[in-house]
């Protein structure tokens, strides 16, 4: 019998996955953890665990080095979650653009006013906004994510232009026919009139968004991050939206920097909150776990 914990709670259809050899049981008595984005690196790790799976891409929540120090194999689920991150990208950068979210408060505000379609037509000047279509956008970082939001926002007609040291032009062409892969981040913020990004933290790209490089940026540049809160230096941000260089800063990380600020439209880390990312994200993570504890599989 394994013997599993869930620091988050996972869906059903990532539960299912388990067979009748599995028994949920408390943290010390587990052999495995499955684990969302609960922060572990305060943790105590029990001796007992075998194996850590992170349900989603970035592994910034769990303690790396004490993993490997007790030799605890961490697996992670990437591209689990990619489309519905992808189609929060595509949101966020149609927010910046069309005051969608300004037209419904003011339509809420007014309640069930007689003439409301009246004053809607006189209003409506005020919430106009620009198209997406046409424009250029910045991908920084061409995994499973970058990839799909380059493909769909060239089918939505922007021009696309990739970044990506890992990965050669050859394979960013296979990857996505419609990347114009570059590797030099300077054109991408002297060209781009949005740029989003999609690389994990770590110590090289922790504030890689930070004054210099916004200083590099196109004047009224569109910034969005569903990636991780500690890639842009949010202290500097906050200027360049009060002094214009920056349109709108699109996050999907509620920091008190930034929420409720001029410019800012900010979400509570919701990119992966779909019903279909949970499952695949769940069971892609039980499955990696079976593999490892049933046949001493390491994939991911
Ligand atoms: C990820 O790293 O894939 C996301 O943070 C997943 C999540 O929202 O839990």
């Amino acid at each position: 019998m394994y013997k599993y914990h869930c620091l988050n709670p996972i869906s059903d259809a990532g539960i299912s996955r388990f067979s009748e050899d599995y028994q949920e049981t408390a943290l010390e008595d587990s052999d495995v953890i499955l684990v969302r984005s609960a922060n572990m690196h305060e943790m105590q790790l029990p001796d007992n665990i075998k194996a850590i799976a992170r349900a989603g891409a970035g592994v910034n929540n769990i303690p790396l080095d004490v993993c490997t120090k007790k030799g605890v194999v961490v697996f992670n689920t990437p591209g689990a979650n990619a489309n519905g991150v992808k189609e929060m990208v595509i949101a966020g950068m149609l927010l910046a653009s069309r005051d969608i979210v300004g037209g419904i408060e003011w339509v809420e505000k007014q309640g069930n006013a007689s003439d409301i379609g009246k004053l809607a037509e006189k209003q409506k000047k005020q919430f106009a906004g620009c198209e997406i279509s046409g424009k250029k956008l910045g991908i920084i970082g061409l995994g499973a994510i970058g990839v799909l939001v380059a493909n769909a926002a060239t089918h939505l007609g922007m021009e696309v232009y990739g970044y990506d040291p890992y990965i050669s032009v050859d394979a960013a062409w296979n990857l996505s026919r419609t990347i114009h892969h570059i590797n030099d981040l300077e054109t991408i913020y002297r060209e781009c009139d949005y740029i989003t990004i999609h690389v994990p933290l770590t110590d090289g790209t922790r504030k890689m968004i930070n004054e210099e490089a916004i200083r590099h940026m196109k004047e009224g540049v569109v910034l969005l991050n569903f990636a991780r809160d500690l890639l842009v230096d949010e202290e500097v941000l906050v200027e360049a939206l009060k002094e214009g260089k920056v349109k709108k800063y699109v996050t999907d990380f509620a920091n008190p920097t930034v929420a409720g600020t001029q410019g800012t439209l900010v979400t509570p880390h919701l990119g992966a909150s779909t019903e279909e990312s949970e499952d695949n994200c769940a069971r892609m993570a039980v499955q990696e776990l079976r593999d490892y504890l049933e046949h001493g599989n390491i994939k991911n």
